[in-house]
C-alpha cells in the first residue's frame, strides 16, 4: 500500500453507521429453506413452461385451449373452434404462437412485488433471507438499469386484465362437450375453473391493483366504494403471496390437462 489509495467504503451491512457484527447472520433457525424451495419451484416452472411454450403442439383438445396458448395471436395457430383466434402475426410468424402473447403474463410475473423478492432472494441472494447479509459487495437496489425497469408493473398489470377476461372466456367455453354442444362439463371444465378463480384472485390482488383502486385518495369518507373496493383487495393482498404460488400452479396444471388430453394420454371424463 502506499498510503494514497483512496478510504474503502463499505456498503450494505458493512457500512460504517452500522453495528460492527463479524458473523454473517446470527439466525439460527433453517434460513436457507425458503429461498431454496422457492428456487426450486420457480426452476421446476420454468423449465415446463419452456417446454411447453416452445413445444407448438397438443395446446388444443375440443373444446379446451390451453392459457398459454390464448388468445393465439398467429396464423399458424391450430385450427381452433374454441377460444379466440386473432390472426394479428401473419404466415411470416414461423415460432410458436405461445412467445407472442406469453410475453404479457410472464412479464406481469417478472415485476410483481411478490416474485421479485422470491427471486432476488431463491437466486440473487440479494438478500439470502430477512437478517442474513447478503454475499454482494454493491447494493444498488432497484435505482438502475435494468432493475429499475420493474417500474413498469403497473403496465403490465393493464396488460394482464384483458388477458385474465380472454382466459374467463376460455372458461365459458368449455361448458360445451367436444361437439361444441352447450351445458356439459367435463373434468377439464374444473380444472380450468379453479384456475381463472385463482387467476382472478392473484391478479386483483396485485399491489398495483391496490394503489389504483385505493391510492391517492385525501379522504375516504368521500369516496365510499372505492374505500369499500379497497378493504377487498387488501384482503386478497394480504395473500398474494400464497395466490401467486397457487395460480402460478394452476396454470401450469391447465395447461398439462390440455396436453394429457390432445396428446391422446387420456379421454377427458365427462361430468355430464
Ligand atoms: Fe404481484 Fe402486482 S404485485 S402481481
Amino acid at each position: 500500500a502506499t498510503g494514497t489509495e483512496p478510504p474503502q467504503v463499505h456498503k450494505g451491512v458493512h457500512e460504517a453507521t452500522r453495528a460492527a457484527i463479524g458473523p454473517r447472520h446470527l439466525r439460527t433457525d433453517r434460513w436457507w429453506l425458503a429461498p431454496a424451495l422457492t428456487a426450486a419451484g420457480l426452476l421446476a416452472f420454468i423449465v415446463y413452461s419452456t417446454w411447453r411454450a416452445f413445444a407448438n403442439a397438443d395446446y388444443y383438445a375440443a373444446p379446451y385451449v390451453s392459457p398459454f396458448y390464448s388468445p393465439c395471436l398467429a396464423e399458424n395457430c391450430e385450427p381452433m373452434r374454441s377460444g379466440p383466434n386473432w390472426e394479428i402475426f401473419g404466415s411470416w410468424w414461423g415460432l410458436s404462437p405461445a412467445l407472442l402473447i406469453l410475453i404479457f403474463p410472464l412479464g406481469f410475473r417478472l415485476t410483481c412485488y411478490y416474485y421479485r423478492k422470491a427471486y432476488y432472494r431463491g437466486f440473487w441472494a440479494s438478500p439470502p433471507a430477512c437478517a442474513v447479509a447478503e454475499p454482494h459487495k454493491k447494493y444498488s437496489g432497484e435505482t438502475r438499469f435494468p432493475l429499475i425497469m420493474q417500474n413498469i408493473h403497473r403496465y403490465f398489470f393493464y396488460a394482464a386484465v384483458p388477458v385474465a377476461g380472454i382466459l374467463t372466456y376460455d372458461t365459458v367455453l368449455a361448458f360445451r362437450d367436444e361437439h361444441y354442444e352447450w351445458g356439459h362439463m367435463g373434468l377439464g371444465t374444473l380444472v380450468f375453473l379453479v384456475n381463472i378463480v385463482l387467476i382472478w384472485a392473484y391478479t386483483i390482488s396485485c399491489h398495483s391493483c391496490r394503489h389504483i383502486i385505493g391510492g391517492r385518495l385525501r379522504h375516504f369518507s368521500k369516496h365510499p366504494v372505492r374505500y369499500r373496493l379497497w378493504g377487498w383487495v387488501g384482503k386478497l393482498n394480504a395473500r398474494h403471496m400464497q395466490l401467486a404460488w397457487a395460480s402460478l400452479f394452476s396454470v401450469a396444471l391447465a395447461d398439462l390437462y390440455v396436453y394429457l388430453v390432445a396428446s391422446g394420454a387420456f379421454d377427458d371424463p365427462r361430468l355430464f
